[in-house]
């Protein structure tokens, strides 16, 4: 029996583990949840296992790193329980990526169009003439002027902030309930960047889609998200709604990331880096509670 909730998260994930293959922590006990139109920031800074938390969500972990304990469910459904094949079909009918790079995330040597269409007709099943018509859909959407162009051009023939608006439009095409943006801006040059942001919140908020937001910049997270998750190490050190973040902070190392952020408001202040004493500190909390054997799934 299926029960309706419209509380129930999309994304879950509880108490998840990760590490290379007999070897070295990479994610500790991490969970968070992104429900159905929210935005949840993931921030912290390099290494510190954002990318390795999507990919575990993506199921496209590298080879040479597994799962060691904990459960990701995508609306409410357990991926473990599936087989491998299994697992690809749900992932591919209800998430998307949106990438840190969008040169290296395109094949160079083939259109546009089809790199689009080709995941709704190959595995959703869609017939090609209305993914074609999804995808014209999507390009006018992302404000691209002359979207037929576009489909039959090759990724080098656009500029970085097209081929970023190419790879949301792909995104958003198979209307998925999860999108996972890794850095989505973060190889964009300022003015882009800004329509980039807007451009995700808006096809975010019309289309109601749960985003799990990888950022190692506050100003980022104030700008997109309605929660947030702290990342350190491997760990939560945070989570909380985004406004209580920033007017409150529980944690040392979120009061130190917002005091790394350049303040907008106040363009004089001095920025601070994260001390190098208080990275020190928590990385040796870390191990500590790791040889304790504390926070093991
Ligand atoms: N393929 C890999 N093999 C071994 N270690 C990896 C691999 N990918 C990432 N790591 C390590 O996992 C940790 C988390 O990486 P990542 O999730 O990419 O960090 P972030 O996205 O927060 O910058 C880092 O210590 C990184 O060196
Ligand atoms: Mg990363």
């Amino acid at each position: 029996m299926t029960h309706i909730n419209s509380q129930q998260p999309t994304l879950e994930v509880k108490n998840l583990n990760v590490a290379l293959r007999g070897g070295q922590r990479l994610l500790r006990q991490v969970s968070l949840a992104v429900k159905p139109g929210e935005v949840r920031a993931l921030v912290g800074e390099s290494g510190a296992g954002k990318s390795m938390i999507g990919k575990a969500v993506l199921g496209v972990l590298p080879r040479n790193i597994e799962i060691t304990s904990g459960e990701i469910l995508l609306q409410g459904e357990n991926l473990d329980q599936h087989s491998a094949a299994q697992r690809r079909q749900t992932v591919a009918a209800t998430a998307s990526l949106i990438p840190q790079d969008p040169l290296t995330a395109l094949n160079p040597s083939r259109r546009i169009g089809p790199q689009i269409t080709e995941r709704l007709v190959k595995r959703l099943g869609w017939r090609q003439d209305a993914a074609q018509a999804r995808a014209l859909e999507l390009l006018e959407r992302v404000y691209i002027r002359d979207p037929k162009r576009v489909m039959s051009s090759y990724p080098h023939e656009l500029s970085g902030g097209m081929r970023q608006r190419v790879l949301i439009a792909a995104a958003f095409a198979p209307k998925p309930k999860l999108i996972v943006a890794d850095e989505p801006t973060t190889a964009l040059d300022v003015t882009v960047q800004k329509q980039i942001l807007r451009l995700i919140r808006e096809l975010q908020a019309e289309s109601g889609t749960a985003v799990l937001f990888v950022t190692h910049d506050m100003g980022v997270v104030a700008k997109i998200s309605q929660t947030v998750t702290v990342l350190f190490a491997g760990k939560v050190m945070e989570s909380a709604d985004t406004a209580s973040i920033f007017a409150n902070p529980q944690h040392p190392y979120t009061r130190a990331l917002i005091s790394a952020t350049p303040r907008y408001t106040h363009p004089d202040e001095p920025m601070r880096p994260v001390p190098a004493e208080l990275i020190t500190a928590l990385a040796q909390e870390v191990a500590l509670s790791d040889v304790n054997g504390g926070s093991h799934g």
